[in-house]
């Protein structure tokens, strides 16, 4: 072979190579955008509507022409967010499903049930159920009160599990249906000063992939979505040990994810069908294969980190 015909192969080698990943490329998004629009007039209950997460994704999912259901305590927020998006200007074909509210507040246990009768009876079925609503805490276990320890617990693991129970057979009676649990980073990993937030986390990890697998022969498809820290006032609404309100924002919180790139992700793990979705930062990410390969190196970073006695930064 000559050197100008190699050179030639070459040459129509690498064009070759970045046309099919050109191509692949643009098949992707057109999938995803594909998948987007097939969310249209889907019904989506989401828990924690009133701000961050729940109220960007309230918004990303009412653009793409679902049937939100608003959930959270406070219904003046709920009925501001509702307001905000019957304003939004949608895309032309996109039809504006009038939102709804329903106060819940996910600590109450007993009461979820009615409440998931109350969204069911609305459209007559879920399709998407987003469970976002959740608090955080701050505090080492020496001084964290047990009261601290089961609220957290109740309002992120089990609000999460009666709501999703009580919506369940709904789903699997019309064989259709994705639930979404919006955990965290410490879902999958512990960090000092965050006992309460992180086991509540990883029982709901737990509890999310146990039901995945359960549901899959009904056609009904699970997501957990694992972000590191996203911009919102969780840490304004986060328990100190003894349980008075930490009122700070933290610098990790502020300096977080915006929730509109979160919500986007929700979206995109719903269309998709994504299992398990981990956001954020490498070194985050990274830190949850630490922990599963080289245990001991996790628990000595993690041993450093809590005698610089981080309680409240991050
Ligand atoms: C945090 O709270 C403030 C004041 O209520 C509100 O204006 C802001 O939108 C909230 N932030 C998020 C991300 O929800």
């Amino acid at each position: 072979m000559s050197s100008a015909s190699s050179m030639n192969s070459l040459t129509v080698a690498t064009a070759a190579i970045f046309g099919s990943l050109g191509l692949l490329w643009l098949y992707k998004k057109l999938r995803s955008q594909q998948r987007r629009a097939g969310l249209k007039d889907k019904v989506v209950l989401i828990t924690g509507a009133s701000s961050g997460v729940g109220e960007a994704c309230a918004r990303a999912f009412y653009c793409l022409g679902c049937k939100v259901i608003l959930c959270a305590r406070r219904a003046p927020e709920l009925e501001r967010v509702k307001k905000e998006l019957m304003a939004l200007k949608l895309a032309p074909g996109i039809p504006a499903h009038t939102p709804h509210v329903i106060p819940l507040d996910l600590e109450r246990l007993d009461e979820l049930p009615d409440k998931a009768k109350e969204a069911l009876a609305l459209h007559g079925h879920v399709d998407i159920l987003i469970n976002n609503g959740g608090m955080s805490g701050r505090g080492s276990v020496a001084e964290t009160v047990l009261s601290v320890h089961q609220k957290i617990m109740n309002v992120n693991h089990f609000g999460s599990l009666v709501l999703t129970s009580a919506i369940l057979p709904n789903m699997i009676s019309r064989r259709s249906g994705h639930i979404l649990a919006v955990s965290s980073i410490q879902g999958r990993i512990a960090i000092p000063f965050r006992s309460a937030y992180s086991a509540s986390k990883h029982a709901m990890q737990a509890f999310f992939d146990s039901l995945r697998a359960e549901v899959a022969e009904h056609n009904i498809h699970v997501t957990v979505l694992s972000p590191s820290y996203i911009k919102t006032n969780i840490s304004l609404s986060a328990l100190d040990g003894d349980g008075s309100v930490h009122a700070k924002m933290d610098s990790t919180t502020a300096g977080g994810m915006s929730t509109v790139y979160v919500a986007d992700k929700v979206v995109d793990a719903v269309a998709k069908r994504q299992s398990d979705v981990v956001l954020g930062p490498f070194t985050h990410g990274a830190a949850i294969y630490i922990r599963a390969l080289v245990p001991n190196l996790y628990f000595w970073i993690m041993a450093g980190r809590a005698r610089k006695g981080t309680k409240t930064e991050d």
